[in-house]
This record gives C-alpha cells, structure tokens and sequence, in this order.
C-alpha cells in the first residue's frame, strides 16, 4: 500500500455533479457558474438520463430541474432515493413554483435534499453546491481512513499471529535440542561417578532439565498451541478448554463437532477470539459455568460461548477501551465472519461467533 501522509489540493479528486434540465439553455447556464467550483460536472437532460448516471456514478449533490416532460423532477428524485447507491445522495430542486415544494419534502429526510427558486441566484447556488461538495470529500476521507485502519488492523493481527508460531518454534525446536542433549550428557556423567554426593548433584541436575523443558513446552504452547497445527481447530478448542476449567475452576460443558480439517487462519481466528472470550469470562464474568459449542455446517463454522455471570452491559461494549472485543471483531471481520455479543444483568454473556468457509483446506 503506498503511503500518502496528506493528501494535497491535486491529489484530491474533483467531486462528481449532476445537472438535470430538458432546456440545453439552462444547463449551459448552470455549467458556466459551477465550472468555478472546479469539479467533475456531469449533464443530463431527461430523468431517464439522470437514473442511468446515478446508477453508475456516486454524485456529491444533483441539481434537479422539477419541470421536465417524461419523468418529471419529483419522480425522477423518488427513483433515484430507491436504489441502495444512490439513497442518500442530496438532491437540489430547481424550480419556478414554491408552493409544488412544501408538499413534496415531508417524504424525505431531512438535510439532504433542498430547493432553490429559478431564477437561481448564482452566489446562492453556487455556496449550497459547494457545502455538498465538501460533505462529499469529507465521507470520502473518513471512507478512506477507515479503510485503512482496517487494513492496519489485519496487518497487525497477522504479523503478530506469523511472529508467535515462529517463536514458539524456535523455542520449542532449539531449546528442546540442547536441554534433550544435556539430558543425555548428564546421564552419561552419572554413569561414570562413584562419588554419592556427586551422583546426587546429576540427578537433581537432571529434575531441573526436567522441569525446564517443561515450563518450555509451556511457554511455547501458550504462544501458540501445537495442539491447532497438529490436530486441528475442534481438539484445541476442546483442549483449551479443559484447561481453562482447570485453571479457574469454571465448570465447562463443551458440544464439539466431529474434526473437520480447515484452513489454518480461520483455525487460528477462531482459535484467538475463543481464548479472548475465555480471558473475559474469567476476568469479568464471575461466572461459576461456561457453556461451549462449536457447530460446523457446509459453508461456515459457528462458536457460541455462554457464561452465566454478571452479564456485560451496553457501556462495557462500546467503552473507548474495549479493545478487546474490537480486537475479536475485527478478527472475525477479516475472514468476512461476524461477531455478536449480548448481555442479560444477572444472567450472563453470550459470545456467537460465524465465519463463512470458502471451501475447506
Ligand atoms: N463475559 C463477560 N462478562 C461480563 N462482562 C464482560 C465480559 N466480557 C467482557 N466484559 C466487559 O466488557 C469490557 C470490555 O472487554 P474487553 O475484552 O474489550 O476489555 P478488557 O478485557 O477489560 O481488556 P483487554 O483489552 O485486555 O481485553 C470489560 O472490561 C468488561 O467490563
Ligand atoms: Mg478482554
């Protein structure tokens, strides 16, 4: 992705403008005094043209002559708010006739569609053209700034993921070596002493190699479980939990599918935000029981974790640190999944997770 501190005047792209009028005359007119604004002005003069424009363009703002033969102005407005693209795109009427406006505009909403008498006071026209204008780069920017903290978001999740598992490795691969030949090493001392004190020394020696490779194993399966590689998304989850009840003493009633091999990043992406919903539970919940349930159909894979504590509330969710949970919706929106959580005070959380598969690895 190319990297654009601040977009500059050129770099900003001109505004689409529609101007719809049956009379060549008025549209000139009106494309002489907004080719100031400097923006894309696009012409049509029938509403038919001006649908076949709207479906294909996203307009910061259409003028709209209200008088026109075929569909007139009104209807032309109607259709255009009636299709999903174009629902929300502000509309400016022309008109020569107040009083066809005051009926008309209860039907839409308010902010985005307003009227200006013919004939058009440029200075008028031309300042309302140019909020519109603005509006439109404005939601485009914000478009744009949301997109990419998306796209900074997957970034991170995924180098963090790809950094864990080769560390785990590491770890788990190298430092197993050496402690498996010091084992041995140590062995073959122990064997050739005669000295009691010194066979003493080896063999608690060997206790804390022992040990060691232990809280390695540890280590290593708590950045990332061999356990999701080697047997799969349904044994971890099972494994995990079993750990989790007895860590916490939180009873879990798990219901596992049969193992189902799937691709290793939606394995992992359910894995993570399972284990972020079992960190909340045992955090936050104070909840003596966890029910689990993994479900996998042809085309997606569902979880639904349910405790049976205090409940999470409307301002746990969207409290600015919440990033916990941001973190687990992001995750399942990476993979085109969703994420739902609901609240009852007294009677717990509900967790669903779904991810779509796209044909299973
Ligand atoms: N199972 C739950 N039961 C009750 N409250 C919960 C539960 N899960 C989350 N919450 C509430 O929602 C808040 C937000 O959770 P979130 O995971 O985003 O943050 P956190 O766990 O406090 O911190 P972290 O960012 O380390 O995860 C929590 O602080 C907690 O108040
Ligand atoms: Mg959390």
């Amino acid at each position: 992705m190319e990297f654009k501190p601040e977009a500059t005047a050129e770099a900003v792209a001109q505004a689409k403008i529609l101007l719809v009028d049956d009379e060549p005359k008025s549209l000139y007119a009106l494309q002489q005094l907004l080719s100031q604004l400097e923006q894309n002005l696009m012409i049509a003069q029938s509403g038919e043209e001006a649908l076949r424009l709207a479906l294909k363009n996203d307009f910061a703002v259409i003028l709209l002559d209200v008088r026109m033969p075929g569909i007139d102005g009104f209807e032309t407005a109607r259709l255009i708010r009636s299709r999903e693209r174009s629902r929300l795109t502000p509309i400016i009427f022309l008109t020569a006739a107040a009083d066809e406006m005051a009926s008309m505009f209860r039907g839409y909403e308010v902010g985005a569609v307003d009227y200006l008498m013919k004939p058009v006071v440029p200075e008028v026209l031309k300042s309302k053209v140019a909020v519109f204008v603005e509006l439109h780069r404005k939601t485009e920017r914000l478009r744009e700034s949301e997109e990419k903290l998306r796209l900074l978001a997957a970034h991170l999740i995924s180098v963090r993921e790809e950094e864990r598992a080769h560390i785990a490795r590491e770890i788990h691969d190298e430092l197993g070596q050496v402690l498996t030949g010091l084992k041995m090493e140590v062995g073959w001392l122990a064997k050739r002493l005669k000295d009691k004190d010194l066979i003493d020394k080896t063999d608690s020696m060997g206790k804390l190699i022992d040990s060691t490779v232990q809280t390695v194993r540890k280590i290593a399966t708590g950045l990332r479980p061999e356990m999701l590689d080697d047997m799969g998304l349904v044994a971890a989850v099972g494994w995990q939990a079993k750990e989790f009840q007895k860590r916490t003493g939180i009873r879990c009633r798990v219901k596992l599918p049969p193992e189902v091999k799937f691709d290793i990043d939606v394995s992992t992406t359910m894995f993570r935000i399972f284990q972020e919903v079992l960190t909340n539970v045992a955090r936050h919940s104070r909840a003596t029981r966890v029910d689990i349930e993994l479900t996998v159909a042809a085309d997606r894979i569902g979880l639904d974790v349910l405790d049976n504590g205090v409940g999470i509330t409307d301002t746990d969710m969207s409290g600015k640190k919440s990033l916990g949970l941001l973190g687990m919706h992001e995750r399942a929106l990476l993979f085109g999944g969703e994420l739902k959580i609901t609240g009852t005070a007294g009677h717990g959380t509900r967790v669903t997770v779904s991810i779509p598969l796209k044909g299973k690895a």
